[in-house]
């Protein structure tokens, strides 16, 4: 067992006692509604008990339109701060501190929210988002709205007693939208140069830190890659964005990438570590690593190269007890399949490794 991973560290005026992260995950879904159904708010109490120092919630939508499924939860009206309000304070109850991950879907809207204008937003209009339906192009007016949109919702967030907010700019979502050339093809200030596609992000961290006030811990969540040949470009991109976080007061950065799925399914660990490692020459706000870590040995090598936190989210799918068999010096037993986001709905069960809910 890794000797750093039970030492205390801070994120920002957060004073966590281990190094590790629920890295924000959907489990089990949300309601039609948007609120947390009672299982989900009963499993992030019990990550709590167990000793996990910070849970990310799930990707919160802050607008109506940025909802990217039917089963996410919200964070854009009364029922939704109500239901949220009950997971802080599940969790605080255990003694853990909590986190609410902000986010628009943009073009990877998965189903139609029913809205008088379903129509999706998005960097660049005209593609066809997962929903079938066709995009329209962000104006400078729609930034202005999202970004009060994703401000309201931090700000709610930290009234309701949240302790840190995370900024999703991962995972093909919005953010990641305007960041990622593949998707942003602009041809205003927002796109072209990576100075140019990080503007609308800029914008939002500036408001947030104003409204948040200094103390507030602000993370965000980024893809340390992105797809096809535009990635050897990205590589120098991703150190450029990490240090724009940190000179905007950013409190934590958490590398993700764009192919975790396909990735886990490969059976690879450690998914983004080399990426990670430029990061961590570049910037010195603490690293969030997320994607792949599995064994004793793969959180060695995490932390040995100077990564500050871990993060883990199908492992506490498949055991969420998951700490007490990392301090035995066991490995985690998740396979990453990725079959969690589909056997809640069709089996009642959220993991391959647990057993078929009787009849
Ligand atoms: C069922 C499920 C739901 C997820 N929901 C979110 C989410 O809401 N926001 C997010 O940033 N990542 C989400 N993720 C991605 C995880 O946070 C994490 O980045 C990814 O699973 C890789 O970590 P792992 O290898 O430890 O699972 C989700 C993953 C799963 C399996």
């Amino acid at each position: 067992m890794s000797s750093k991973l039970f030492t205390s560290a801070k994120i920002g005026t957060m004073e966590l006692s281990n190094r590790l992260v629920r890295s924000a995950t959907q489990d089990p879904f949300g309601q039609p509604d948007g609120t947390a159904c009672q299982a989900q708010i009963d499993l992030h109490a019990d990550i709590a008990e167990s000793g996990v120092p910070l849970i990310i919630t799930a990707y919160t939508y802050v607008s109506p339109e940025g909802r990217a499924t039917d089963i996410q939860v919200g964070f854009c009206n009364e029922t939704h701060y109500e239901s949220q309000k009950k997971v802080v304070e599940a969790v605080h109850a255990k003694g853990g501190r909590i986190a609410l991950q902000i986010n628009h879907a943009g073009q990877n809207v998965y189903f139609t929210p029913d809205l008088p204008d379903p129509t999706p937003l998005a960097p660049s209009g005209d593609k066809k988002a997962p929903n079938g339906l066709m995009t329209r192009e962000i104006t400078v007016e729609d930034m202005d709205r999202l970004c009060k949109d994703y401000v309201a919702a931090a700000v709610k967030g930290k009234e309701l007693g949240f302790d840190a907010v995370q900024l999703h700019c991962a995972h093909g979502y919005l953010l990641n939208q305007f960041m990622d050339p593949n998707y942003n093809q602009r041809e205003d200030e927002f796109g072209g140069s990576a100075e140019n596609r990080f503007r609308f992000v800029r914008q939002i961290l500036l408001a947030l830190r104003e409204a948040l006030g200094a103390d507030y811990p602000i993370l965000v969540k980024v893809n340390s890659n992105c797809a096809g040949e535009a990635d050897a470009a990205y590589a120098e991109d991703i150190v450029y964005f990490c240090r724009e976080f940190e000179a905007l007061g950013v409190d934590a950065i958490e590398l993700s990438g764009f192919d975790w799925i396909a990735q886990g399914k490969q059976k690879n660990h450690n998914y983004y570590l080399e990426r990670a490692k430029a990061v961590r020459a570049a910037v010195n706000i603490p690293i969030i690593f997320v994607g792949g870590v599995r064994t004793q040995e793969d959180i060695d090598a995490v932390l040995d190269a100077g990564m500050d936190f871990i993060s883990l989210s199908r492992p506490f799918i498949a055991q969420p007890d998951l700490i007490e068999h990392l301090k035995a010096g066991e490995d985690a037993k998740c396979i990453s399949c990725s079959k969690c986001f589909v056997l809640w709905e069709r089996e009642g069960r959220r993991c391959v490794l647990h057993d078929k809910p009787e009849a």
